[in-house]
């Protein structure tokens, strides 16, 4: 049995990656402030802190657990869009906290870091699929920071620590927060169409995304640990290919027995047109392909969140 750190417990990732550790029969020590996470998505077993990752003392509060096999660094805040409302407290909470981590790692002996980055980092590229080397030209300070903590994983190699940043892109499935309507694009639309019969996108139907499911995005997290090729390593997770806006939100109207209407209007500041992953590298550092295709993952998702809102499930 190992012992892993997993801080964002409390939120849709984080939640879903601690959950998996348990079932292969770790422990895990879980860290979140929750604001944007829940208590109750926390799996039952958990030890759980309550806690800032940028707080230097919640360090000496966790030292009392023994030491750990890897820290999966998942806790952030995950909006483009709120990174503009205050990018001090962005890169605060996102890469000062990386920083905090990776002190933590040299101090205690632990050699492993998994990173949650995204695919904001990148920014407009000309050529797509983007490859990991492609130039990382972020476009919010969200992307900033994100980047900004894939290098201090880069210059704690020299300590010996192990990292991984995974390249996460649209992420998606049932756990997505559901009350956030600032992050998570599909969630967004459906939490829209199951409260209110309309969705309200900011921004083209033409503008395109990478959606991978959070089953994949779990498994690829797991791979980290049992492939020695990943580490030092920046990692594209991502689904099946390029799926349009326009295609996601019809796709939730075939999936609801009730008419929805739509309006595009406005847009979101930092906001990409169009982006999808080469997932080249994955496939051979961890053996990733992913498995579940976006229609069927809609489909569950639709499946297991609808009954919450009273609404009749496919
Ligand atoms: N969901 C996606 O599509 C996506 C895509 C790319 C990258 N990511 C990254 O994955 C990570 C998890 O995203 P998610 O979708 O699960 O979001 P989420 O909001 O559900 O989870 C983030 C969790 O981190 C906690 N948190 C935030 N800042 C913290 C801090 N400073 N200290 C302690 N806890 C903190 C929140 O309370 C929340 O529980 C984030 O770092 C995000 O940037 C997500």
């Amino acid at each position: 049995m190992a012992t892993y750190l997993v801080t964002g417990v409390a939120g849709f990732i984080g939640a879903a990656v601690a959950s998996a550790l348990q079932q292969q029969g770790h422990r895990v020590i879980g860290v979140d402030n929750l604001t944007t996470g829940h208590r109750d998505n926390i799996p039952a077993g958990v030890i759980f802190y309550e806690a800032d990752c940028q707080d230097a003392a919640l360090y000496e509060r966790i030292l009392s657990q023994k030491s750990y096999d890897a820290i999966f660094h998942i806790a952030g805040q995950s909006s483009g869009e709120v990174s503009f409302d205050d990018p001090a407290y962005d890169l605060r909470t996102n890469a000062e906290s990386t920083l905090h981590l990776l002190k933590f790692a040299r101090r205690t002996g632990c050699r492993r870091m998994i990173y949650a980055s995204t695919m904001s980092v990148y920014g407009v590229q000309p050529d797509v699929p983007v490859s990991e080397s492609a130039p990382a030209v972020p476009l919010s300070f969200y992307g900033v920071g994100k980047l900004a903590s894939e290098h201090y994983m880069r210059l704690h190699e020299q300590f010996d620590i192990r990292s991984t940043a995974l390249r996460l892109f649209n992420v998606y499935g049932h756990g997505q927060n559901m009350e956030n309507l600032r992050q998570g694009m599909v969630s967004i639309f459906m939490a829209m169409m199951l409260r209110d019969g309309h969705i309200h996108v900011k921004g083209s139907p033409e503008r395109y995304r990478d959606f991978v499911h959070i089953s994949d995005v779990v498994r690829a997290f797991l791979l980290c640990l049992e492939r020695p090729e990943s580490y030092g390593r920046i990692i594209n997770i991502a689904g099946s290919g390029r799926v349009t806006v326009g295609d996601v939100v019809e796709a939730l109207r075939a999936l609801h027995p009730v008419p929805v209407t739509v309006e595009y209007s406005g847009c979101t500041a930092g906001d990409m047109h169009g982006i999808h992953a080469d997932i080249t590298l994955a496939g051979k550092a961890l053996g990733y392909t992913p498995q579940v295709s976006f229609a069927e993952g809609l489909k569950d998702m639709y499946r297991r969140t609808a009954p919450a809102y009273g609404k009749v499930a496919v």
